[in-house]
């Protein structure tokens, strides 16, 4: 194959996501379901009744682990110890937080990507440097004056939407990582973020109105990745930062 061919290939499964290559072989699967038909049945055997294993709910069990989370310290190790999100399986790094824990303005956004996978740290992606941007057009920033932290602490597969079960179960940290950072405003980036804030979505409608989530004011926003799609709309994403620094000074 044309090896400029095959490089626009790759780029663009990683542009979809696919950025890990699991194997070093390539697997047969068409050989592997042929091996695993059925061999013939057998004299039949009667199977005792499983015993029922008991049912865990996985929201129950976050907002117990977040409650008992002292500071924000224990609160990154109880959102570690817990077993019930299956995309900490799929991902690298637990993504907690950047910033500067207690600052005025904590931002939520949606999910970490394969960058913040990869260092740890939320929003270092090219959404990530457009945020900086942002912040630092009304003279903010991660270094000095902002919180940051995400929904999800674990990538989603494919950098796909966080599923709503997902969200409910994250849902109770994310309450308790307000309480215990404590700001005097949240920025809510995108809807997956709102659902899980405001417990409803429609961004568009929605941004530059101020709102409570978690008993805090909160502003939402157009994501930065939507903004680096639809360069339009940062003209609202300034209106936005006009109102947020506003209300800081106010
Ligand atoms: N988008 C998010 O919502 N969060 C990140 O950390 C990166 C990209």
């Amino acid at each position: 194959m044309d090896p400029y061919l095959a490089r626009s290939y790759l780029d663009w499964l990683v542009e979809l996501g696919a950025d890990e290559a699991i194997g070093d072989n390539p697997v047969d699967r068409y050989g592997l379901a042929e091996k695993a038909k059925p061999a013939a049945p057998v004299a039949a055997v009667t199977v005792p009744a499983p015993v029922q294993a008991e049912e865990v709910d996985p929201v129950a069990v976050a907002r117990a682990a977040a409650a008992g989370a002292e500071d924000l310290g224990a609160l990154k190790a109880a959102l570690g110890a817990f077993e019930h999100c299956e995309l900490k399986r799929g991902a690298r790094n637990l993504v907690f937080a950047d910033g500067v824990a207690g600052a005025k303005v904590m931002i939520i956004g949606e999910a970490p990507g394969r960058d913040e996978d990869r260092e740890g740290r939320p929003f270092v992606g090219r959404a990530g440097q457009l945020l900086d941007r942002m912040l630092a057009a009304i003279d903010l920033s991660r270094e000095s004056s902002v919180y940051i932290t995400n929904v999800l602490p674990w990538r989603p597969p494919q950098n796909r939407d966080p599923k709503p079960d997902e969200i409910a179960m994250m849902q109770p940290f994310l309450e308790r990582h307000v309480q215990l950072a404590d700001p005097d405003v949240l920025v809510i980036m995108g809807n997956i973020s709102c659902q899980a804030a405001l417990g409803k979505r429609g961004i568009t409608r929605l941004r530059g109105n101020w709102a409570e989530a978690f008993g805090k004011p909160a502003l939402p926003m157009f994501h930065p990745a939507y903004l680096l799609r639809q360069p339009a709309m940062k003209r609202e994403a300034w209106a936005d930062l006009l109102e947020l620094k506003a209300r800081l000074l106010a």
